[in-house]
């Protein structure tokens, strides 16, 4: 298995592309199954997950054809056509690797009027159960089975008929497959209590690209009124807000200056403000984000929340970040219950960090030591990388395949602005 090595201590400096954004594409690649044309989307990351939702359309049928882009965007770009859709059925095989594969039950529903989906089942990061997903599709009619292991949903005679539906709490996940299943259900939907994060925002523009018919984008009340059909559309993929956060925090560990080229500062206001409170320079440039680090990180507190708010997707960067800020740092983590794999970790490298509950406490060290460190999850991975960067001596990340499901060219990126990194295979 292949393992990344960090020699500490370098100051990063230059320019960092930021790719395509993996949450974004992971439901926008599923939105093919909506409409028998070509989708086609830009700014495709190179990622292990991409490659996963690749493979599960396709066994449902969808082409998918892989190409450099001509235009104005550099970088790769995807079409994918559902002009048939061969089968309604996401295998466990696909569906255990990665969870986001339920993305595809409210398309498949709302197109083939039934879908058989594997159950995710638990994930490193908690137990992230799917009934948010469910009773929404219900809410438009469906009727929902359980069995073996398997959702298997089915819309009444007729197709999905609009209907309210109002989330107890705010789940991207669900938010998405409720929109994609009402676009191409007969009638109005609300949804109350929408998640608003941009990844879903960027779904709403490609639907609404597509034909489909949405008020309130952005808002926690969507009103979606459905159509008989989709038609195909070209799409350019948000740029990815997490690891532009994660990059920026690489940069402050190390003292660096760096632009986050093509980050967008909307999607990122809370990071950035508690980027500026630790001490940081923030600026918002043509091309980009600029983060240059201009003294000590000072401590922070910080509670995770659905977006506008601090995302848990950036919980372990800032934790990693903050080890070696001055004083005390308080970290809340609010949306997922078990996602603090990465502090072992992280005292093994010489951070002073307590978890009681949700609540991590991080004294900030004067430095960091590198070691042999194994990485749990993706973000926990990145918060490795992140400490190592800064750390004295050579550190060793085992388990890299977390890291390639959600960073592209993790290496080619860090080593370009100063880093000692090197991957290892085998
Ligand atoms: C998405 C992101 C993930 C991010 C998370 C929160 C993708 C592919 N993944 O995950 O990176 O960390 O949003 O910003 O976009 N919940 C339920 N029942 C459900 C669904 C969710 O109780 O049916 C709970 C979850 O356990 C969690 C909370 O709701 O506590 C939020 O989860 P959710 O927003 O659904 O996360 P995902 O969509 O899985």
């Amino acid at each position: 298995m292949d393992r990344i090595k960090i020699r500490g201590g370098h100051r990063l400096k230059g320019q960092i592309p930021i790719s395509g954004a993996k949450n974004a594409v992971l439901a926008l690649m599923p939105a093919s199954l909506l409409t028998s044309e070509p989708l086609t989307l830009i700014n495709l990351p190179r990622l292990a997950d991409v490659d996963s939702c690749c493979h599960l359309l396709n066994e449902l049928g969808v082409s998918t054809m892989v190409a450099r882009s001509k235009g104005a965007h550099p970088g790769r770009e995807i079409t994918l056509t559902a002009d048939t859709i061969a089968s309604t059925i996401a295998p466990y095989d696909i569906v255990r690797k990665m969870r986001a594969s339920i993305l595809v039950l409210g398309p498949l529903l709302a197109r083939e009027g039934e879908a058989t989906v594997s159950l995710p089942g638990g994930c490193a990061i908690g137990n992230r159960p799917i009934d948010l997903h469910l009773r929404a599709l219900e809410a438009l009619g469906a009727d929902i089975e359980l069995a073996a292991g398997y959702v298997r949903a089915r819309a009444p005679d007729g197709g999905l008929r609009g209907g309210i539906i109002s989330f107890p709490v705010v789940s991207v996940g669900a938010t998405e497959n409720a929109v994609m299943a009402a676009v191409l259900a007969h009638g109005e939907t609300v949804i109350n209590n929408a998640a608003r994060e941009p990844e879903i925002v960027d779904l709403c523009h490609c639907l609404i690209a597509m034909g489909a018919k949405i008020d309130g984008v952005g808002n926690s009340r969507l009103v979606i009124h459905g159509c008989d059909r989709l038609h195909g559309a070209t799409h350019v993929v948000m740029p990815d807000r997490i690891e532009a956060g994660s990059y920026a925090c690489a940069a402050a560990i190390t003292g660096g200056d760096v632009l986050l080229q093509g980050a967008r500062s909307a999607d990122m206001a809370e990071v950035l403000v508690e980027l500026k409170q630790s001490g940081l320079n923030i600026s918002v440039e043509e091309e980009g984000i600029r983060v240059q680090a201009d003294g000590p990180l000072k401590g922070l507190t910080l509670s995770t929340a659905p977006f506008p708010g601090f995302p848990t997707d950036m919980q372990a960067q800032f934790m990693a970040m903050l080890a070696l800020g001055q004083g005390t740092s308080v970290l809340t983590e609010t949306i997922f219950e078990n996602r603090y794999m990465h502090v072992p970790e992280l005292v093994r490298m010489g951070a002073d960090i307590q978890v009681k509950g949700r609540v991590a406490v991080v004294k900030g060290v004067s430095g960091l030591v590198g070691a042999e460190v194994m990485a749990t999850d993706l973000r926990a991975s990145m918060s490795l990388i992140i400490a190592a960067l800064a750390a004295e001596g050579e550190t060793q990340v085992h388990r890299v395949y977390h890291l390639d499901r959600g960073y592209e060219r993790l290496e080619e990126k860090l080593s370009a602005v100063g880093a000692d990194i090197e991957r290892i295979g085998g």
